[in-house]
């Protein structure tokens, strides 16, 4: 048996959207851009969505959109984008630890990375968990310092009843492993309409549509990129985001049968914490093990056909060329990333691929006498 990370679950729907969207006239942005940014304010109670080509694109547009440079305040324990999104606009990345148990940033690691030049924060939701946003907003709202959410792997997760996303400029992924897929693709939301005003011009040439005094004319505002979804991938995007409860609702099952055998005390495994009024999307199902077995359980899970993966081994402060900006010592961030492996999960992975998993894992312990 050979089980990938990820196996995206395209339908029939998707196929005949593309073929129909390749067939219309509209291969750039088009009528789905707007049918699927419509349906992701509503689905996640929101007032603006953008659609553009990938969650980095929207983190740098969300970064560009404070309108200022200084200090960013950012997890370690993500994608390079984080930190590229930041320097990239001509801002400093400050590296914040993480909590053990949530695997994500909390208030605590945010205020020792505080000074007078810190002017945002990116949070990032890892592997689908909620951050605790209602601590962190209270206290970023009391201090003046806006909030960024890289959402990339939280498609659909919520504390209490408000979606991630909701909370300051959200920035979603729809890269294939994702809770949907575009293929390649990322949605900013928002619910502040200077920023949507100012992301709708950035991302198509810095052009003000409301700016004509001729029929022709287009006129440019300020630098924009071109940043844009093309039509055909909103159009599988529109299709994905209808079926988002059903996929993470497989998500979560299949999460429920790694944690019911994994989580035996023998093993010495820590499977995902979910604080009470949370929900996961698990984007990623990831474990602890000890650091001194983890390389070879990768390596034997490998062997076995098996496609799991370390997020995020390395941590970016420990990338050559981010290595400058780490001021703070970040001892929780080293351990999870030298303890952490991701395992195979995705909406349609079958009872017999989980069972494989998991029979692989236990198999190595008992070779190992572990
Ligand atoms: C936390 C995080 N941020 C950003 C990204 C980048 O997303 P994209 O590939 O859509 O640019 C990813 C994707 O892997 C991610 O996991």
């Amino acid at each position: 048996m050979k089980i990938p990370l990820c196996r995206p679950s395209i339908d029939n729907n998707e196929i005949k959207l593309v073929a129909k969207s390749l067939r219309s006239s509209w291969l750039t942005h088009g009528p789905y851009n707007q049918k699927f940014e419509q349906l992701f304010n509503k689905k996640f109670n929101i007032k603006y969505s953008i659609a553009m080509n990938s969650c980095t694109s929207a983190l740098e547009c969300a970064v560009k959109a404070l309108g200022t440079k200084g200090e960013i305040i950012i997890p370690s324990f993500t994608w390079v984008s984080t930190a590229n999104a930041v320097l990239n606009c001509g801002s400093k990345p400050i590296f914040a630890d993480i909590d053990y148990k949530t695997r994500n940033i909390s208030l605590n690691n945010i205020k020792k990375c505080v000074t007078n030049k810190t002017i945002a924060i990116i949070v990032v939701h890892f592997a689908g968990l909620p951050c605790d946003m209602t601590q962190i907003s209270k206290f970023c709202k009391k201090n003046n310092i806006k909030i960024i959410e890289d959402s990339a792997e939280t498609l659909g997760a919520k504390i209490n009843s408000k979606y991630t996303g909701t909370f300051g400029t959200g920035c979603f992924s729809f890269f294939p492993t994702k809770n949907i897929t575009t293929t390649e693709g990322g949605m900013l939301t928002t619910n502040d309409k200077k920023i949507y005003d100012y992301v709708k011009k950035l991302i198509a040439h810095g052009i003000d549509k409301n700016i004509k005094k001729k029929f022709w004319h287009r006129v440019a505002v300020l630098p924009g990129h071109n940043f844009r979804m093309p039509n055909h991938l909103a159009a599988i995007g529109y299709s994905q985001l209808k079926k988002i409860k059903k996929f993470n609702y497989s998500r979560n099952k299949i999460a429920n049968l790694y944690n019911s055998e994994l989580s035996k005390p023998f093993y010495k495994i820590d499977t995902p914490y979910i604080p009470k009024g949370y929900s996961h999307s698990y984007q990623m199902y990831t474990i602890t093990v000890s650091a001194k077995i983890r390389d070879s359980l990768l390596n034997f899970l490998k062997k076995s056909n098996i496609e799991a993966s370390a997020h995020f081994d390395p941590p970016l402060h420990l990338q050559k060329y981010l290595k400058k900006y780490n001021k703070i010592k970040l001892p929780v961030t080293e351990k999870l990333s030298r303890e952490i492996i991701t395992l195979p999960i995705f909406p349609d992975m079958t009872k017999k691929e989980v069972s494989y998993v998991i029979k692989c894992i236990k198999k190595f312990y008992k070779k190992n006498n572990l």
